[in-house]
């Protein structure tokens, strides 16, 4: 692993119910060192955001928890972790992907889409402590080698989709780290704007007027701003500024 510490304990296993969940029970027991991974080749409980599963053929995918401690992150900018997380994932993808053919962008909150196909999700999980972040166990499930998806995944895709060719999952996962090492160091030195600039930039519909569906409305809007807290700010044709949470809102 070329890193300074993510990844540098990696706990490989054949099978677990979810690596988030096993990542939770090792920090209960004190046995995670800062950039802990835990790689899992097979969830049988695998979880996705909002209480749904997530779903990987065996051996197929990537599917591991990333554990950080990082208390000097007070939990109103907890948000920067899903940031860094999916530029890290973003920044990996670029590697593979080459801009001129591939667009890759961040779904609000955290969906990584390649030219609009889900490619990877995110589930972050934080233990608080206080005002600051204690640990912070970062799910991600990156589609690499499946060939093909479930009739309600139809807009999934992998990377192997894609190029036509098998990844050595490992590689794939140094990568990663790699990249998200960097930018969370960024985050330590309170690098917010850049981080913000780059999230932004790299924000699927962002400044885009397009239509989204909540408490039952369906209602075309700009998606004008992501507020430090997380927040998805949508500002309506008649200049009316609306804010939703995680789950309040879909994207249609
Ligand atoms: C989503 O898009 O709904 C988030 C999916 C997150 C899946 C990953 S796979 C590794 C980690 N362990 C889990 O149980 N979930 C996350």
């Amino acid at each position: 692993m070329n890193t300074l510490f993510t990844g540098r304990t990696l706990i490989e296993l054949d099978e677990t119910t979810s690596t988030n969940t096993h990542a939770t029970q090792l920090i209960k027991h004190g046995k995670t060192p800062e950039g802990t991974v835990v790689w899992a080749h097979f969830q049988t409980l695998g979880r996705g955001q909002y209480g749904n599963t997530w779903e990987a053929k065996r051996g197929k995918n990537l599917t591991f928890s990333l554990v950080i401690h990082p208390i000097f992150l007070s939990t109103e900018k907890q948000f920067y972790l899903s940031k860094i997380t999916s530029l890290a994932v973003l920044a990996m993808l670029t590697e593979y992907l080459p801009a001129s053919q591939y667009d890759i962008q961040i779904k609000w909150p955290n969906d990584i889409l390649v030219n609009k196909h889900k490619i990877a999700g995110i589930l972050i999980e934080n233990i608080l402590r206080g005002s600051f972040v204690q640990s912070s166990v970062i799910g991600i499930g990156l589609n690499v080698n499946q060939q093909s998806f479930k009739e309600t995944k139809k807009a999934a895709t992998s990377l192997s989709i894609l190029l036509k060719k098998e990844f050595d999952l490992k590689t794939v996962l140094e990568l990663f780290c790699k990249h998200f090492e960097a930018l969370y160091l960024n985050l330590k030195q309170n690098k917010f704007e850049w981080l913000n600039k780059l999230y932004l930039n790299n924000l699927f519909r962002f400044n885009e007027f397009a239509n989204y569906k909540a408490g039952g409305n369906i209602f075309n809007a700009k998606l004008s701003a992501v507020e430090e807290s997380g927040l998805l700010v949508l500002t309506t044709e008649q200049h009316e500024q609306l804010k939703f949470n995680f789950k309040e809102v879909e994207f249609i």
